[in-house]
């Protein structure tokens, strides 16, 4: 099993605080690793370090055996690794169209988007297709991070890295955001997924890693996490009534 993306012994410092103590995280190349833990345990900071939007103040990341601890965003980015932040960066003002083609690097005008990937994406959210030329801001907090996805999805890239996918999804929309991201997983694209719902992360898991104050504190297989209903409440605190 070979890793993608690596990051070893990773200390970032924001301003004065430590928040992350030496993480050590292994994403092995086409398959799904899902980054568990509490809210405030480091998630978010661990996949803005990757991306270089935090810099280690320690430590390395190394992106198909390339040291990338240094480089700027941008060019962290060019290697392939498409990004989606807990914002979901999406322009509001313009329409689902527009925000489409800028996410598209190949393509000028909308028309210029490869059509068959186009046609793929929207067999996964179909309302991208319904509100093509609506205001993205019009769209629901859902229908937003159905296209946040989307932008993300709209260029091959070797790595993807999403922080929170199922964050403010209504229940049915879960439910069509784990049948999308199967369908991505059939494409044995590398995934790197940060989630808190645990009933979204166990359906696409092959491996998880959980987080707790800036470190990683397990890491296994996601089938050995679903088996132990023990481990699941001693490091996700869940119990197993509250995620039926
Ligand atoms: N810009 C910042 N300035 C100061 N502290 C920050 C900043 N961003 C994050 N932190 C702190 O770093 C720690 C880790 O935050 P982070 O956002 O990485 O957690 P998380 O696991 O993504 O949490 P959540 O599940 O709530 O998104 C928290 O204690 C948080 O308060
Ligand atoms: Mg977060």
């Amino acid at each position: 099993m070979s890793a993608l993306l690596g990051l070893r012994d990773v200390h970032t410092h924001i301003g004065p605080y430590h928040i992350l103590h030496g993480v050590d995280l292994e994403v092995p190349e086409g398959e799904v690793t899902l980054l568990l833990g509490r809210n405030g345990a480091g998630k978010t900071t661990t996949l803005r370090t990757l991306m270089g939007l935090w810099r280690a103040s320690q430590g390395q990341v190394l992106f198909a055996g390339e040291d990338i601890t240094s480089r700027p965003t941008a060019s962290i980015a060019r290697l392939g690794i498409g990004y989606v932040p807990e914002t979901m960066g999406i322009f509001s003002d313009l329409t689902v169209a527009e925000n489409m083609t800028l996410a598209a690097r190949s393509a000028r005008r909308t028309k210029d988007i490869d059509s068959a990937r186009l046609e793929w994406i929207f067999s996964l959210f179909p309302m991208l297709k319904t509100f093509w030329l609506h205001p993205a801001g019009l769209l629901s907090g859902g229908q937003k991070q159905m296209l946040a996805v989307a932008r993300a999805l709209i260029e091959p890239a070797r790595l993807l890295v999403i922080d929170e996918p199922s964050k403010g999804l209504a229940p049915s929309m879960v439910a069509r955001m784990i049948e999308a991201f199967q369908a991505v997983k059939e494409t044995r694209t590398t995934l790197l997924l940060v989630e808190q719902n645990f009933h979204f992360a166990r359906q696409l898991g092959d491996h998880v890693a959980v987080m707790d104050n800036g470190a990683i504190v397990f890491k296994g297989e996601m089938a050995s996490l679903i088996d132990d209903s023990a481990l699941q409440q001693r490091l996700l605190g869940l119990s197993l009534d509250a995620h039926q």
